[in-house]
């Protein structure tokens, strides 16, 4: 059932079965079937997919016949590439956790991240540059609709088929005028989405986690998160989505944290007694405040208490929270 997130074809054959609401899409094997359908079942934009695991870095979405021909081309210069056309949602996206024991379903707080790169949502994909949490564009209303129509019967038509699946399901979402649709499915907290999830928990996670190992999700009451919102920004090794620059000095870790803000290492190593950088997204500065506006600036002031002279960061995580909070 963790293929859910490990093949989108195999997710998207499931929506087709179960009718949960998804972009349209084709799956293809060969660069002829991928070049026919485009000219007779797609328009543009139209998006193009590796079917397996990339990062973030395997979507294309072609805004021309020849972008898209392009794309196809490159995926298929792997033998035995597996590829999905899918047809373009327009809306904006948002993050949806939900725990299950393969039975029962426990919402778990939602996000959104920030896929590309640089400032104005410009430059390529990445694995996520920044995330705030909760996602108020997912109203409870889209919430317990997108839990209906996509959660339920994903989690239901696996248990049924013999495949239950337990654990997280991290369920990307795109808020279209016809209501919330799939774009994947991850089957784990993301990252940075568990950094926000994890700041606003006020629960005992494993606790949780147990109930869900054992089959007992239906015995818990709902989590408690903080009404507080939580934002992360991601520094970065140079060069990140490409090649990152490794051996990078990072300090003044523990005065960004004085502050009140947690520092998230993930691409760090130590270096004798120096902390250097040793991957793509190396720090996740994560804060909370009584507003999106507020958590912004609490963990802006923590990056710039950091010395990280080799990494970069976007400066506008959170524009489209603190752009409404405006009003
Ligand atoms: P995925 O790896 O499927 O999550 O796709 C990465 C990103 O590409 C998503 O977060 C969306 O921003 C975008 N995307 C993927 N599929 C579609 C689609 N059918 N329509 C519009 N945008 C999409
Ligand atoms: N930030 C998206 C992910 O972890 O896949």
């Amino acid at each position: 059932a963790a293929q859910l997130e490990g093949s989108k074809g195999f997710t998207k054959d499931l929506c087709a079965r179960a009718n949960i609401p998804t972009a349209g899409y084709l799956r293809v094997s060969s660069l002829q079937a991928a070049g026919t359908a485009l000219d007779t079942t797609f328009g543009l934009p139209v998006v193009i997919k590796a079917d397996g695991l990339a990062a973030g870095k395997g979507v294309t979405i072609a805004f021309t016949k020849d972008d898209a021909r392009a794309a196809l081309a490159d995926l298929f210069s792997v033998p035995g590439a597996e590829v999905v056309i899918e047809e373009f949602l327009d809306g904006e996206e948002a993050s949806l956790f939900v725990l299950t024991d393969g039975t029962a379903l426990l919402p778990f707080g939602s996000a959104q991240d920030h896929k590309r790169v640089g400032d104005g949502d410009t430059g390529p994909n990445t694995g996520g540059m920044g995330a705030y949490s909760p996602a108020r564009v997912l109203t409870p209303e889209l919430e317990a609709l997108a839990i209906d129509t996509i959660v339920r019967p994903t989690v239901d038509t696996l248990r049924e088929e013999g495949t239950p699946f337990s654990g997280v399901l991290y369920a990307g979402l795109m808020l279209t005028p016809h209501g919330p649709k799939l774009i994947e499915y991850n089957a784990r907290f993301g990252d940075p989405e568990c950094q926000v999830l994890m700041t606003r928990l006020e629960g005992d996670l494993l606790e949780v986690m147990l109930a869900v190992a054992q089959g007992r999700l239906a015995d818990l009451p709902a989590p408690a998160f903080s009404p507080e919102p939580a934002l992360t920004v991601v520094m970065a090794a140079a060069g990140y989505p490409g090649t990152p620059k490794a051996g990078g000095s990072i300090e003044n870790i523990a005065a960004a944290e004085a502050a009140g803000a947690t520092v998230f290492q993930a691409g760090t190593k130590m270096d004798g007694d120096r902390l250097v950088a040793a991957g793509g997204r190396v720090l996740a500065v994560t804060a909370r405040g009584a507003t999106v506006a507020q958590a912004q600036a609490a963990a802006y002031r923590a990056v710039d208490a950091i010395a990280f002279p080799d990494g970069f960061c976007r400066r506008d995580i959170g524009w489209r929270e603190v752009e409404r909070e405006r009003g």
